[in-house]
């Protein structure tokens, strides 16, 4: 099996074939033509190999990237094409909210799929993203990333910003014993949210409180949710998230009204100190196991980083 890492997923792309045992790693060469498109090349043949390509969908142009990417795959001849897309961009548009607009999230699988054999994601933004593939797809986790960080940690709630992530946070919960609650959000627009109180929930008043989201992007759901629990009286308060966008200056409005912030790796962020490579790669070798294939290091030669 060998693992090539997108540019928008070159260290988790490495952390992946490190949890294969060292499976053979190479970023592919890319570079730009001079009317802006992209060229990429992959090294050595992969005839007959399983090649994992790893690359977020942070930007249009990553998008592009892994077409690319899956395409040359192919033409080296591999044998099946693992798509490994720990951040899958458009998700949030999972349905056509107005008339005349399209069901982005589906838009995107199909495309991806169609040079994949299977995909490997990571916390798909709603359970509706998951019938938008029609190609095998494996859904991991951040949730035991984050656990894995959270157990070092003093935590007496565990609180998700919005009913749509109560899965999350009750798997977290079930994760550390520890118990949650969901506050309830209303989305004024695409950067402002109003958070409430659900009644009868438990007292915050001292306590260590950890938010548990799947994406945070403009911040605004973490930035209201912690001056929500802070009036509440939440001594400490800590934010976590598996897709850390933070986009413009939302890192900077999350430290200001937290006391902690972090993120896994499934996209290149300042506070990413969980990762997901673990996960991954048990799913990697779980398939591999069950379709009878080697995932030890391959002997063929490795394809050159260039
Ligand atoms: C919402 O459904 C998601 O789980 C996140 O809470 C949301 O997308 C975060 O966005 P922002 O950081 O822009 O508030």
């Amino acid at each position: 099996m060998h693992v090539l890492g997108g540019s928008a997923s070159t260290t988790l792309a490495e952390r992946v074939s490190r949890e294969l045992g060292n499976a053979p790693f190479a970023i592919p060469f890319r570079k730009r033509f001079p009317d802006g498109e992209l060229y990429l090349r992959v090294g050595g043949s992969f005839e007959g190999q399983d090649v994992v390509v790893v690359q977020s969908l942070r930007s249009d142009s990553d998008v592009i990237e892994l077409f690319l990417l899956e395409d040359a795959v192919r033409e080296a001849g591999a044998r099946k094409v693992w798509a490994v897309i720990p951040y899958f961009g458009y998700s949030r548009q999972d349905r056509r909210f107005f008339p005349g607009e399209p069901v982005s999230a589906r838009a995107l699988a199909r495309r991806v799929e169609t040079d994949a054999d299977a995909i490997i994601t990571v916390d798909l933004h709603s359970p509706l993203n998951r019938g938008a593939f029609l190609k095998p797809l494996h859904e991991a986790s951040g949730i035991p990333a984050i656990g894995r960080l959270l157990r070092e940690r003093p935590v007496d709630l565990l609180v998700s910003p919005d009913k749509g992530g109560v899965d999350r946070v009750r798997r977290m919960a079930e994760l550390l014993g520890k118990p949650w609650i969901a506050l309830e959000k209303k989305r004024i627009d695409s950067e402002r949210v109003e958070l409430y109180f659900p009644p009868a929930a438990p007292e915050v008043k001292g306590k260590h409180v950890v938010i548990v989201d799947d994406v945070i992007s403009t911040g605004g759901t973490i930035v209201e949710s912690a001056k929500l629990l802070r009036a509440r009286g939440a001594e400490a308060i800590t934010a976590t998230c598996t897709h850390g966008l933070f986009l413009k200056d939302a890192f900077e409005r999350i430290k200001a009204v937290t006391d902690d912030v972090f993120a896994t790796d499934t996209v290149e962020n300042p506070v990413e100190r969980a990762s997901v490579a673990p996960d991954i790669a048990a799913i990697l070798r779980r398939e591999l196991a069950q379709e009878g294939v080697e995932s030890e290091p391959a002997v063929h030669a490795a394809t050159a980083r260039s």
